[in-house]
């Protein structure tokens, strides 16, 4: 067999899809594990990892292919409900293969003109879902995260209130502080350590049952704060938190912004998508009094990863924080519209073309398409809820529905009706690992779990439904079917 020379890969190319349908990578049936489990070691051993300084023929190159599928969690399949993203949208997958083939950046009109098009109808489209003003009032770009786009979040905000800091940085000034929720995402904190601010400077706002920040916390923190000689920037508000799906009350947290002029910053990264639903839309309701909004369709709406927005009031924002004016890229004497180079607002310099998945999945499917595909997910998720609610054994972490993130305990048989002392609940955490090692090693189901260590409590399930694949009553039946069925003698 001939070493991989150009004819070799082309061919390669060519049996790739062949390879990828035989070996069920892009298949959401349920007739297939959701992933083979190998522990690293082991993995290691089964597959040609290593590189060398000789070329490899197709023949190997080709098992090895289809090896990495075999050994890889198939994300595709109904029973993946493990993070905050599933399954891939086909349409948004083909925009994936289409961008990688055309492998641009998305830097300038030059080298992205179709792209950069595309980028902003995304980008328009998304500022008229969340209620901001259009083009150019308002701006937007697209992130490799949903943690990058709440750190934009973080350095407009400094940048509006302290514009010579891009100059001159931080030294000399007070502690910068910033608020966001106990239940929000780590991404803050990991922003406030990349601007300097240091970590300590994030404030944890408290949070009520539902894991809602509570708007009569965070004034009382920014006002702890100002009385201490610190200088309050930035609130995170988050719809849809990581572990428990909470919305936080908007409209009283954006009156108190006002009246501290500071900038109110919207995670949206989860909940955003339920903006697509006529149904769900007003858990964010309040969103449009926002500064800014981060939203990752990569996330709930099954867009491939990565694929997020940042999403910003006010005409050139982006452009003055981010903007270092190199010549050798964005040259100002070009002959056409240079304010379609849209590289300048980016923190990045090579920028991968995300807009393309997401444009594609809207373009097919249309906003009332992907609406539908909102309101399946949810209702699948109710229709989850409110069966463990009624059997015996299942209890939940918090009673109410807000998103697609559904968080529970299963208590086995053996643990019932006794009285639940701290040895009860340890051992009902530990029953919850070992459950989940269960399934993992079965390869029937995946689900993650968590503790919440700010509320005192330990292992828990969190079940996600995403719109991709699109979920059924017995995608949702069979997570209950297995986990009775791995804790019958725990
Ligand atoms: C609420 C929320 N915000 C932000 C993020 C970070 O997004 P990404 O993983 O795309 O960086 C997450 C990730 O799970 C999240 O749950």
């Amino acid at each position: 067999m001939a070493a991989i020379g150009t004819n070799g890969v082309a061919e390669l190319l060519e049996k790739l899809v062949k390879i990828l349908k035989e070996e069920h990578a892009l298949d959401s049936s349920s007739d297939y594990p959701v992933a083979q489990f190998v522990h690293p070691e082991e993995l290691k051993k089964k597959l040609p990892i290593s590189l060398s300084d000789w070329s490899e023929t197709n023949e190997k190159i080709e098992k090895a292919i289809r090896q990495i599928i075999q050994y890889s969690v198939k994300t595709c399949s109904p029973h993946f409900h493990n993070q905050l993203y599933a399954g891939v949208d086909k349409y948004g997958l083909a925009g994936s293969w289409l961008t990688d083939v055309l492998n641009t950046s998305q830097y300038t009109y030059e080298v992205a003109p179709v792209f950069t098009l595309i980028e902003q109808e995304v980008i328009e489209k998304s500022l008229a879902l969340v209620g901001y003003p259009p083009l150019p009032h308002a701006d937007g770009i697209m992130n490799p995260g949903g943690s990058v786009s709440n750190m934009y979040g973080m350095v407009l905000a400094r940048c509006r209130m302290l514009p010579a800091v891009k100059r001159k940085g931080i030294s000399g000034l007070p502690p910068l502080v910033c608020f966001t929720s106990e239940d929000s995402h780590y991404s803050i904190v990991k922003g406030a350590h990349w601007l300097g601010l240091g970590t300590d400077n994030v404030y944890k706002v408290k949070t009520d049952e539902l894991g809602r920040m509570k708007p009569s916390d965070l004034k009382r923190a920014i006002t702890k704060a100002t009385s201490q000689g610190c200088l309050p920037f930035f609130v995170n508000a988050t719809c849809g938190t990581t572990v428990l799906g909470a919305f936080d009350p908007l409209p009283e947290i954006a009156a108190i912004c006002q009246q501290e002029n500071l900038w109110l910053h919207v995670d949206a990264c989860l909940g955003g998508t339920l903006l697509l639903s006529e149904k769900y839309r007003h858990r964010l309701r309040g969103i449009e009094l926002s500064d800014s909004v981060a939203w990752n369709p990569h996330k709930m709406l099954g867009a491939p990863l990565q694929c997020s927005l940042f999403l910003v009031k006010g005409e050139d924002a982006l452009y003055k924080a981010n903007c270092a004016g190199a010549d050798y890229l964005f040259q100002q004497d070009k002959f056409y519209d240079k304010s379609y180079d849209t590289g300048d607002k980016s923190v990045q310099c090579g920028r991968k073309v995300d807009a393309m998945k997401f444009w594609l999945m809207w373009k097919a499917r249309g906003t009332n398409g992907l609406a539908r595909s909102v309101d399946q997910a949810m209702s699948c998720a109710e229709y989850f809820l409110t069966r463990i609610r009624n059997i015996v054994g299942f209890r939940l972490v918090v009673p109410q529905f807000e998103c697609c993130n559904i968080c529970f305990w299963y208590i086995p048989p053996s643990m019932r009706g006794q009285a639940e002392t701290q040895e009860w609940w340890a051992k009902l955490y530990a029953v919850t690992v070992k459950i989940k090692e269960r399934m993992l090693l079965a390869g029937s189901l995946m689900i993650g779990y968590t503790p919440l260590p700010q509320r005192n409590i330990g292992n828990f399930f969190r079940m996600v439904v995403s719109c991709q694949p699109p979920p059924s009553i017995s995608s949702m039946d069979h997570v209950i079917g297995e986990i009775e069925k791995f804790a019958i003698e725990l």
